[in-house]
Parts: C-alpha cells; structure tokens; sequence
C-alpha cells in the first residue's frame, strides 16, 4: 500500500525562509469522502504567494497553520473511479505539498495532456498566465505604441505579460536578476530590452531602456524594480501592483508603508489633479455656497495682514503654523 508523504510548516520563517521551516512526514493515504476523489499529485506548483500564508498575518487567504501541509496546488492523476471521474484521468486541483490529496469533485478540472505537458497547466496555461493575460488586458489595458514595464521578467508571469504586451503592440521592457535571464528574455521572448536589478546602474539602463517613459508597468516585485520604474512613469501611467515578492522576506522590512498591502487587500492608487475635472468648479461652487447660505457647512481661514508677511505666512503655512486655509489681506 503506498504511503502518503507530505511537507508540513513546522516554523513560521523570520525574513528569509530556512531549512527549519519546513518537516516532511509520513502520512496514510487520504480517505476520499462520498463526492470526493483521491489523486496522485504529478507536478506541484511553487508560487511566491506560498511566503505570504508562512505568516501569522491576515490576507485574502488564511495562513497556513503550524503543523499543516503546506498549501499549493498540483496537477495529478485520478487514482481510482469516482464522482465521475476515471481512474488516470489528468486533473488540475490537487492540494498541498504532498503526493496524494483527496479532493471534492468540484474542486478539479479534467486538462488535456496531449494539447500540453500536464505542467503547463500550472504555468503558462494556469493561474500565473491567467494572471499576466488579466494584467496586461483588464487591469493596465496596454495599448500599441506605449510603453510597458515588467518586473521579474524572465518568471512564470513577466514572462506572458511581456509577450503578451509584445503582441499588443506596446514596447515591452523587463526587469531580471542577471545577464542570464537577460539575455533570455529578449532572446526567447522577444522583449526590447531587459535590464538587470543586480546591477547598480539599474536606474540609468531603465531610463535609457525607456526614452518615451513607461505608460504601464507590471509590478511584480517591489524593491530596487519598482524604485527604478517609479521616476520614469508618464502622466496618467498605469501600474499593476501584482506581487510584491522582493519584499515579502525583507527584514527588517523596508521603510514606508507596506505596498504588500496594496496586493493583499486590492488597493486602487490613483493620482489626479483638480484641473482635469473643469467642469467640476461650478458644480461645486454652486453646491458649496448652498451649504454655506444654510449654516451646513463650516469654514475657517488664517488671515495674515498685508502683502509685505506673505512670504512668513506662507512659510508658517508650510511649517504647519497655519490654522484654516491661508489668505493674506492686502489692505
Ligand atoms: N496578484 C495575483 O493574483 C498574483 C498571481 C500570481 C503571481 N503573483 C505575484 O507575481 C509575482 C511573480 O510571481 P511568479 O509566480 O511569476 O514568480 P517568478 O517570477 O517565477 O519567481 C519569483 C521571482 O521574483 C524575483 N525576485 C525575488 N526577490 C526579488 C527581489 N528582492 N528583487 C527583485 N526581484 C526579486 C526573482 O526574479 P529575478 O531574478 O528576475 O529578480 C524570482 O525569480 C509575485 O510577486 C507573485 O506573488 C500575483
């Protein structure tokens, strides 16, 4: 009878994730439950988001528990006759860090394995594709002549999101650790250019890399990619904050807010600047001085005499000396 053999989380990791993290056990196999089917795991998939459920921290998944298998998803084959499903049958949805996992029906999707190699479906033609293909199109809306950024170029995502930005159109540039993958993601894939977060002149082969500027960057990784990217976006860039991964094990972590955050809790930054919005100025004025005529609306200002203190009320403005909005009287 074979036995089951699974990775559990035995440490929750402090920054960078250690051999003592993790415990391999010796388990019986799963016992499928009535709608359930058992399958043995081919390829396990390893995503960054795994780094993120080592924490005791709250996120759109739980984390994982100490002493749990580990979480992820594989592609495997249907052990014995059940819920529909075949025995040998190829199938996407087996769960954990182990070889066999027990899963309910509803839960797996038949792949073919004749049209790919069972492994791509956790790849190119799975979750990190998927999330490339929705990157590039819904959420950056790339378009043909611009100018698209990707960070973590050469992996499971940047390199479809680069490609797919190529087919657009759109001016593809990636970000890579090394001349490696470099090299392999204009080579192979076909970008324009790639430039190598390793390298201290990262910022200055990123500009030149870039002379139009960025219109859509794909974040992939935070740290030295995306400080590099930031001074180089246009007037109403887009960016996809997709994974944060450079920064995930950083300790201590980075100064600033956590930009984690922006992922997890699929936060929408947006800059904008008042004079985009003209016609806003009457509606407003017309609605405020409404409020004002009904007492509904409180106002205060800091008056400073005369045009000769403008210059001391306008430095106490900025010093936050100020109380209300500042005017200077002129007599
Ligand atoms: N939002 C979503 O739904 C979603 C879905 C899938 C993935 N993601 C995110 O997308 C990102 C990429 O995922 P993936 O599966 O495609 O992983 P991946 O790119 O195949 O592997 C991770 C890569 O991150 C890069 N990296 C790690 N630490 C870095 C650092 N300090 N600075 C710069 N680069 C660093 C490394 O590439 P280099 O050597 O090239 O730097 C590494 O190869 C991750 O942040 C992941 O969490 C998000």
């Amino acid at each position: 009878m074979p036995e089951n053999l699974q990775v559990l989380l035995a440490a929750r990791p402090k920054g960078a994730v250690g051999p003592e993290c993790f415990a391999l056990r010796e388990a019986p196999l799963p016992e499928p439950a009535h709608g359930e089917v058992l399958v043995r795991h081919r390829f396990l998939s390893l995503d960054p988001y795994m780094r993120g459920r080592m924490d005791d921290v709250r996120s759109y998944s739980p984390p994982v528990a100490l002493g749990a298998v580990m979480e992820g998803q594989s592609v495997g084959q249907v052990v014995a006759d059940a819920a529909g499903f075949r025995a040998g049958e190829w199938v996407l949805g087996g769960r954990g860090w182990q070889l066999y996992s027990a899963v309910p029906a509803a839960g797996l999707s038949r792949i073919d394995a004749e049209a790919a190699p069972p492994s791509a479906y956790l790849g190119v033609l799975g979750m990190p594709g998927t999330t490339a293909w929705v990157g590039v199109t819904k959420i950056l809306g790339v378009k043909p002549g611009e100018t698209f950024c990707v960070s973590a170029a050469s992996g499971a995502v940047g390199q479809v999101a680069g490609q797919l930005a190529k087919r657009i159109g759109a001016r593809a540039v990636g970000i890579a650790g090394g001349a490696g993958k470099c090299r392999h993601v204009v080579e192979a894939l076909g970008f324009d250019a790639c430039c190598d977060h390793r390298d201290a002149a990262l910022a200055q082969h990123l500009a030149e890399a870039c002379p139009d500027g960025v219109d859509a960057a794909f974040e992939n990784t935070g740290a030295a990619p995306l400080h590099a990217v930031w001074p180089l976006l246009n007037e109403f860039a887009r960016v996809a904050f997709c994974g944060m991964v450079g920064e995930t094990s950083a300790d201590p972590r980075p100064p600033g807010p956590s930009l984690v955050q922006v992922v997890r809790k699929r936060l929408r930054l947006e800059g904008f600047i008042v004079y985009d919005h003209p016609r806003e100025f009457a509606a407003w004025r017309k609605l405020g001085a409404g409020l004002l005529a009904r007492g509904e609306l409180a106002w205060r200002e800091d008056v400073t005499q005369g045009l000769e203190r403008a210059p001391e009320a306008f430095r106490a403005m900025l010093a936050g000396r100020n109380f209300g909005k500042t005017v200077v009287a002129l007599g």
